[in-house]
């Protein structure tokens, strides 16, 4: 099992280890073929046809032209039968390949859709640890990179790579029936150089395609990075500076190019050289047998026709080689991702929560985030059902901890934490977390309407029940004085609404999911009085009844708290209602001090 704590790059460096498993890639994608037997097996089929055409033509040439030949036979006719034929062979090649395309692109697509939205789930059943550890950018390209290299692979080897095969062995095969076995000889001896050259020249080339694109996404993410620092850019006056350190990016990248390209021509030219050096032998040999009455012109033009079209799909091949591996390492990696499992699991036999009253008991609970840092100490807690409890500490005391591991977003050491009876760790996630709803320090929205962000508290709510939230939160003088109201788009992670509002936004998501455990962490930390006043009260409403765990920043917000807890270092330091704990001049009296002077 990978530890949490440390995160292996899914990414691999390099591709040299790609062989170990290619195996277990097809094996994984075979059943998405599979699905869809009966179009892959007429894509087959449309392929089959296609290279039967193909390979029919060069023939229909040759019979042409031996029919137009005077030296074959003295009173010549049009062969109209032949070049209708010709014709026919021709638009049958291409249409069937479209046929086969028009075909299998639903298998390819429904294969990226379905392991698309299976990497999708998995990702959203991995715990807060691999989130928290990994770019989500850096994700969502491993899954884009992955879903494209299924497709190119499974496009490239059913209809490339095996069919060209196919089609060298059967040229060679008719050169040798129909002519020599020399002439089959050379092809395959050209081509086994020509796929020998190409995959050497493509392995030494990689090298500079990589830089090339290294140097192309670097300067794109300087450019990206210095356009979104535009203030800070202008602050300082650095223009000129940005400038130059851009250029010196587009000028390593004018560098990679040009190895690029000068790589690429010694592949092609290489590769052309082969193919002209086989194709003069041949037309020695075969211009030798027509002076000596063996062959007939149409014979020389055939193999000509036949050693062109063979090499027409070959030309890809470096290409082709080079995206096949480069898909193979990017769907190892997105399959990396889909075999990372969560850590946190319901365990076999969990039965869903069963809340009666809300009574929540944290004994002797031990917990780390990283092995060499304790956050938690034998903390013990208990939270009566129907009372507010409110926690209280410095900060990095390990109070939003208390609310993670409530959510069972990571597990404990050691200790136990039970709902009414019941351990968090033996009963399914999903119903213990239905079962809380949490305002939290730091609300991030999606980027869509105010109302819609609301309406994600619970996605079945009804319209009276969205509006009633947004009443109860306090919310409805601000969206009435939007110009778009409720429809008002919040901007990304919900940047275009106040601290407050976002809070508010939050607060109105709790109400509509309706749970019977409520946390709010530091709901009011970035509130002046008066907005913290309207979220007092509204947080007051909400809660009435239910079992509420508030996480204070200040203290003037929780003196009517039935339980404060004071947390300092992980551990429980003082507890009782606001009256005890001033009468014990402690921690708490002191904090409560520093408070009223500063105000
Ligand atoms: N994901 C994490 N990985 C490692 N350390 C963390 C993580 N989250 C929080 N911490 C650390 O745990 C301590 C308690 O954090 P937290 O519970 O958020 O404090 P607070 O009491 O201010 O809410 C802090 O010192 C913080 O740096
Ligand atoms: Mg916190």
């Amino acid at each position: 099992m990978r530890g949490m704590n440390h995160p292996e790059p899914i990414a691999k460096k390099n591709g040299a280890d790609v062989s170990v498993n290619v195996q277990e890639t097809f094996r994984y994608l075979w059943p998405y073929l599979w699905a869809f037997k009966g179009r892959v097996i007429l894509a087959m089929l449309a392929l089959i046809a296609a290279k039967l055409a193909t390979l029919l033509m060069p023939w229909a040439l040759k019979h042409v032209i031996d029919s137009v030949d005077p030296s074959i036979r003295p009173e010549v006719y049009l062969p109209v039968a032949f070049l209708i034929f010709y014709g026919l062979l021709r638009f049958g090649s291409v249409f069937l390949g479209e046929i086969r395309d028009a075909l299998f692109g639903r298998v390819t697509e429904r294969a990226m859709r379905n392991i698309g939205l299976r990497v999708f789930k998995h990702l959203h059943s991995l715990d807060l640890a691999f989130h928290l550890d990994r770019a989500t950018g850096g994700i969502s390209r491993d899954i884009e990179r992955g879903t494209n290299g299924i497709s190119f692979l499974m496009r490239f080897l059913m209809f490339n790579i095996v069919p060209t095969l196919v089609e060298i062995l059967s040229v060679a095969i008719i050169f040798a029936v129909a002519f020599s076995y020399w002439y089959a000889v050379i092809t395959l001896a050209a081509v086994a150089i020509y796929i020998a050259f190409t995959i050497i020249t493509t392995e030494w080339r990689n090298r500079f395609v990589r830089e090339a694109n290294q140097a192309d996404s670097s300067t794109n993410t300087r450019a990206i990075d210095s356009l979104l620092n535009y203030e800070t850019v202008k602050y300082f006056n650095n223009e000129q500076y940005e400038a130059d350190t851009y250029d010196k990016f587009l000028a390593s990248w004018e560098t990679a190019k040009l190895k690029n390209r000068m790589s690429l021509l010694t592949l092609n030219s290489g590769q052309a050289f082969i193919i002209a050096g086989a194709m003069t032998v041949m037309m020695i040999m075969a211009a030798n047998s027509v002076i000596a009455k063996e062959m007939t012109i149409g014979d020389l033009a055939m193999i000509n026709a036949y050693m062109i079209q063979l090499f027409i799909p070959l030309n890809f091949l470096g290409f082709v080689y080079r995206e096949i591996r480069r898909s193979l390492t990017d769907i190892e990696n997105m399959l990396a991702l889909l075999k990372r499992p969560a850590q946190i699991l319901d365990v076999p036999a969990a039965q869903p929560l069963k809340v009666t009253n809300g009574n929540i008991i944290w004994r002797e609970v031990d917990f780390s985030y990283n092995p060499d840092r304790q956050i938690l100490h034998k903390l013990n807690l208990t939270i009566d059902a129907g009372t507010k409890v409110a926690i209280v500490g410095s900060s990095g005391a390990g109070k939003s901890t208390l609310a993670r591991l409530l959510y069972r977003f990571y597990d404990i050491n050691s200790g136990s934490i039970d709902i009414d009876g019941q351990n968090i760790q033996h009963v399914t996630q999903d119903s213990l977390r239905r079962a809380i709803a949490i305002v939290p320090q730091d609300t991030v929205l999606f980027n869509s309407s105010i109302r819609e962000n609301i309406a994600y508290g619970n996605p079945h709510a009804s319209d009276a029940d969205i509006d009633r939230a947004i009443k109860m939160a306090h919310l409805e003088t601000f969206i009435t004085s939007l110009p778009q109201g409720d429809q008002t788009l919040v901007g990304e992670r919900g940047l275009k609404v106040s601290g407050g509002e976002k809070q508010r936004i939050a607060i109105a998501r709790v109400l509509l999911k309706n749970s019977p455990i409520l946390i709010f962490d530091e709901a009011t930390s970035a509130l002046d009085s008066h907005s913290e006043a309207a979220i007092v009260d509204a947080m007051r409403e909400v809660a009435a009844g239910r079992t509420t765990l508030v996480i204070a920043h200040r203290l003037s917000t929780i003196v009517d708290a039935d339980k404060i807890i004071v947390l300092e270092n992980g551990s429980v330091v003082e507890e009782g209602n606001h009256n005890q704990l001033l009468e014990l001049h402690g921690r708490y009296a002191q904090m409560w001090a520093m408070q009223l002077q500063e105000e």
